[in-house]
């Protein structure tokens, strides 16, 4: 294994409450691709690295292995509960059940408290883990903001038990958030939302700074292993845009690097994937060293195509236009879409 990374050289964040957390953190959805297992021995091997971030979830159905690398850290006593900010997400199917659900978290990894807990769709609608692109649940329903603030609620009340420490959302959009936010009693510290560089989000990204909650960036490398379910014709291949590739050229790294020192360097918290030990090394090393240029960020900005890669169609309800209606877009087809 590499030469284990210092604390001191890794950037880091401040949220809301002024507490700092890490600039990038490791991602723990296997894609259907990748076991509990595999997953687990990479979530050892990274925090042992200089990971502290460790996003989780419990529909990708490997915290109870992930619980056990974790005892196995605190009992070599190199490193304390303190030290880890690991996150978590109540799933579509949970919505009404969240105590339960984050219980059932805890007891998987191991853990008294978490870090930060997600709601991981703004939707309680349910699909099966590895289904198909075309898979749809007939109990699918749009967004409701009274409905969303009863699983909103919830996590509060998980915040005041001092099951978690933050709350946060996820897959929101400006629409969604505008409707919400004046209602929390708790405000979410952070929107974990799809950013790489063919799809940057820049309105809902500064939205969030400027409410003074911090973006986690999920698929930053354009999620190349992705499910075959969130493919479709036309994506772009983030490591092959030209800006990422020249910028990997001059640097003499590999374009996932580029990629990650762009969203470190803009401000989000991007949390790549690997189970492969020299990719999660080498991209945790790339927020220490050799920063990008201004005209280099400028390039990767102007390479944003608006493609979305987690399009969620496997979440639409009857009488829906298209995955479009899921994110608020107009678009020919589905006229303007309220909430
Ligand atoms: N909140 C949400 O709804 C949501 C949605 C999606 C994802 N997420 C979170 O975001 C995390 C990251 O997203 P993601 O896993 O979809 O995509 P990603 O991090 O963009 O891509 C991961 C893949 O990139 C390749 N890779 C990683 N490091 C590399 C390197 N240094 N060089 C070359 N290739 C490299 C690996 O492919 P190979 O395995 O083929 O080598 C890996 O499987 C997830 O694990 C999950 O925690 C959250």
């Amino acid at each position: 294994m590499g030469k284990k990374i210092e604390q001191q050289l890794i950037p880091r964040r401040r949220l809301y409450s002024g507490e700092e957390i890490p600039c990038m953190g490791l991602g723990t959805f296997g894609s259907d691709k990748y076991g509990a297992q595999a997953v687990s021995e990479a979530v050892y091997g990274a925090i042992k690295y200089g990971y502290r971030l460790i996003d989780c979830a419990s529909v990708y159905q490997n915290e109870k292995e992930i619980g056990k690398v974790l005892k196995q850290i605190f009992e070599e006593k190199e490193m304390k509960r303190q030290d880890l900010f690991i996150t978590s997400k109540v799933w579509n199917d949970m919505h009404g059940r969240v105590l339960e659900s984050c219980q059932k978290s805890l007891e998987d990894l191991g853990l008294e408290y978490l870090d930060l807990y997600f709601i991981h769709w703004p939707f309680p609608n349910y699909h099966a883990p590895g289904c198909s692109g075309d898979s749809r649940n007939p109990d699918s329903k749009p967004f409701s903001i009274e409905e969303f603030m009863k699983t909103w609620r919830q996590c509060e009340e998980l915040v005041d038990k001092g099951l978690v420490r933050y709350i946060g959302m996820s897959n929101m959009t400006i629409p969604k958030l505008e409707a919400v936010l004046p209602l929390c009693r708790i405000k979410p510290a952070a929107l974990e939302m799809e950013l790489h560089p063919s799809f940057q989000q820049p309105e809902l990204f500064a939205y969030a700074v400027q409410h003074g909650i911090q973006p986690i960036g999920f698929c930053p490398l354009g999620s190349p292993s992705r499910p075959e379910r969130d493919r479709t014709q036309g994506d772009v291949a983030d490591m092959q845009l030209p800006a990422v590739a020249a910028a990997a050229r001059a640097h003499q790294v590999h374009p996932a690097v580029i990629c990650l020192k762009w969203a470190v360097q803009r401000g989000q918290i991007p949390i790549p994937f690997s189970v492969k030990e020299p990719q999660y090394i080498s991209n945790l090393k790339s927020v220490t060293e050799d920063p990008l240029t201004e005209e280099e960020m400028e390039a990767i900005r102007l390479e944003d195509k608006n493609c979305r890669l987690v399009k969620g169609q496997v979440f639409l309800w009857e009488g829906a236009k298209g995955w479009e209606d899921l994110w608020d877009e107009q678009t020919e087809n589905n006229g303007k879409a309220d909430i």
